[in-house]
């Protein structure tokens, strides 16, 4: 009778700790709640370990789905990493920095990144890479390409919605804007991108990469004026690398 009783009240609390943890949102714990504490009555553990290791747990996940969350948001082409970046390929390039930048500091004093080279030395390969250490690190991150973000800056001013637009994109922590002059805008285009950058600037951070050396910026932008409006934001608090040497993508074609 007695042990019917004890059984009745462990189902019940084990109910009722289920039903708590949902309305606390906390399914990592209602997953492994019994189990854990199977193991924990084994090997001994103290009831703040116990409870350490399902809150742990619970914060691991939570903290993963988050980061997965940001990376999905983030909308890379492909995901890269800085790890994965071959310097002996690269020599020229400051290891050292980059992996300084790696740590972030930059995005906090709204410093912008811009990788100019020709094709296929790893610009948007390190682009992404930054942006993935910044969504590890729970940051708002976008990336677009210089075309598709002209487009939506078009289709927000034609549907007169380009301030709320740019207030977002003056919310987000770090914007990547990728493939910078490999389309020529139009003169309209070109003031709307300098909105951009002008309600970024000081505010967040940009990474920017392209093809063309800042002197050929004009024809980019349609106008010199505006062009050096935009350079002159983009660079002020910024590193620039000018990546040089031959495409990675030819590296195994080539035999090096
Ligand atoms: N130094 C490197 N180490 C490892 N992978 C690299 C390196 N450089 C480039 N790659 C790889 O080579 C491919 C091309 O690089 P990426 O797309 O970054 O070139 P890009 O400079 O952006 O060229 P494009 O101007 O044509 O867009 C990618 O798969 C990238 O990961
Ligand atoms: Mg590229």
């Amino acid at each position: 009778m007695n042990s019917q009783k004890t059984k009745i009240d462990k189902s019940s609390i084990q109910k009722s700790i289920a039903q708590y943890c949902k309305i606390l949102r906390l399914p990592q714990v209602t997953d492994s709640f019994e189990e854990e504490a199977l193991k924990a009555s084994k090997t001994k553990l103290s009831y703040q370990e116990y409870l350490y290791t399902l809150l742990q747990h619970q914060v691991l996940v939570r903290t993963d789905n988050s980061i997965n969350a940001r990376i999905k948001k983030a909308r890379f082409p492909f995901i890269k990493t800085l790890e994965e970046f071959d310097y002996s390929f690269q020599p020229k390039m400051d290891e050292k920095l980059l992996r300084e930048l790696g740590n972030l500091n930059f995005l906090d004093k709204a410093q912008n990144l811009l990788f100019i080279g020709p094709p296929g030395v790893g610009k948007t390969h390190l682009a992404i890479a930054m942006g993935m250490k910044a969504a590890q690190a729970q940051k708002r991150v976008l990336f677009y390409t210089a075309e598709n973000l002209v487009e939506e800056l078009v289709a927000a001013e034609v549907s007169g919605k380009l301030n709320s637009f740019l207030d977002v994109m003056g919310r987000i922590d770090l914007l990547i804007i990728d493939e910078l002059g490999y389309l020529k805008m139009t003169r309209p285009a070109a003031e709307l991108f300098f909105k951009l950058i002008a309600k970024r600037y000081e505010l967040g951070s940009v990474i920017v990469t392209g093809n063309k050396t800042f002197e050929h910026w004009g024809e980019i932008f349609a106008d010199e004026v505006v062009a050096a409006a935009i350079l002159d934001r983009l660079l002020h608090h910024s590193f620039p690398f000018f990546i040089q040497g031959k495409s990675y993508r030819m590296k195994n074609i080539t035999g090096d």
